[in-house]
């Protein structure tokens, strides 16, 4: 893979713009987050597209546009798959029967429109016709169990060598995206790097199974400190009490905050 990585001080600038563009929009992504997303935009692990599953009014996508932009020409393809219905149980309540116009106008102002593949419909209903390498995969849908393993399942075969996966609110009530990551990511050979940021999981997918002992003992141990949460989360269960609080302690003792650049360049190198 070739191309020309973005120094610290032109992301530092990306960021800036970036946030003060996200500030006035509703969204459900906290500014580490929408930080991490534009570094993984910007800063390729591979070749491929980008796919966005749930985009609700835009928040992610445009950081993401914003960032796959200064990513070089081979790298600035953006799919963002949603009905715009909010219609899961772990979606967000919507007060109006769509957020697609909220959505499009926010892409308008940001300057993106052109830049983003928008597929309105469920991410199954586009995994049929899907064909396209990806380089990072961003799962913010359906984030129940069923929902956010049948996500990983349809579109993790189309990640390319290298690329990176993530998951959001994996550090939240919703027992899906954590439980799959743990699961399907950290208990895999074939993801190495791993980490969190704010309550995104991210890894990098590797297709020949990962040998190196210092990434494999990173992996062991997230795994133990995640099914913690996963047990007072699993099955539904509403937290509140006690379990509220083991919780929020249990959270804290895995790390979760911004990725530096250069931590980045070297995970993705
Ligand atoms: C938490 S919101 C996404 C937030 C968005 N990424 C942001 O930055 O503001 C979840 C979205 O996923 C969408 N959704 C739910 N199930 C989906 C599915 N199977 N495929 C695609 N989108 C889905 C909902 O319509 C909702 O807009």
């Amino acid at each position: 893979m070739s191309h020309k990585i973005i120094s610290e001080q032109d992301f530092d600038q990306l960021w800036e713009q970036t946030s003060k563009t996200l500030q006035t929009m509703a969204g459900h992504l906290t500014d580490t987050e929408a930080r991490f997303l534009t570094m993984a935009a910007a800063i390729p692990a591979s070749r491929g597209v980008i796919l966005e599953i749930g985009s609700f009014k835009g928040r992610s996508t445009i950081a993401l546009a914003k960032a796959a932009e200064k990513a070089g020409s081979a790298h600035t393809g953006l799919w963002a798959v949603d009905p715009f219905t909010s219609p899961t149980e772990t979606c967000p309540d919507l007060e109006v029967p769509s957020s697609y116009p909220e959505f499009c106008d926010n892409l308008k102002r940001a300057g993106v429109t052109d830049q983003v593949e928008v597929f309105q419909g469920f991410s199954y209903d586009l995994a049929p016709t899907w064909k396209e390498k990806i380089r990072f995969l961003w799962i913010d849908g359906d984030h129940t169990y069923k929902g956010a393993k049948t996500d990983f399942d349809l579109f993790s075969p189309f990640l390319e060598d290298g690329a990176i996966i993530a998951f959001h609110d994996t550090l939240h009530s919703h027992d899906g995206p954590c439980r799959v990551f743990a699961n399907d990511i950290l208990l895999s050979p074939n993801f190495g790097e791993c980490g969190f940021s704010g309550s995104i999981a991210w890894a990098r997918y590797h297709k020949q199974p990962v040998t190196d002992e210092t990434l494999l003992a990173k992996k062991r141990s997230l795994y133990k400190k995640l099914c913690k949460l996963v047990a007072i989360t699993c099955l539904g269960q509403e937290i509140s009490g006690l379990p509220k609080l083991q919780y929020r302690v249990l959270r804290l003792l895995i790390p979760h905050g911004n990725i530096k650049h250069q931590d980045w360049i070297k995970a993705v190198a």
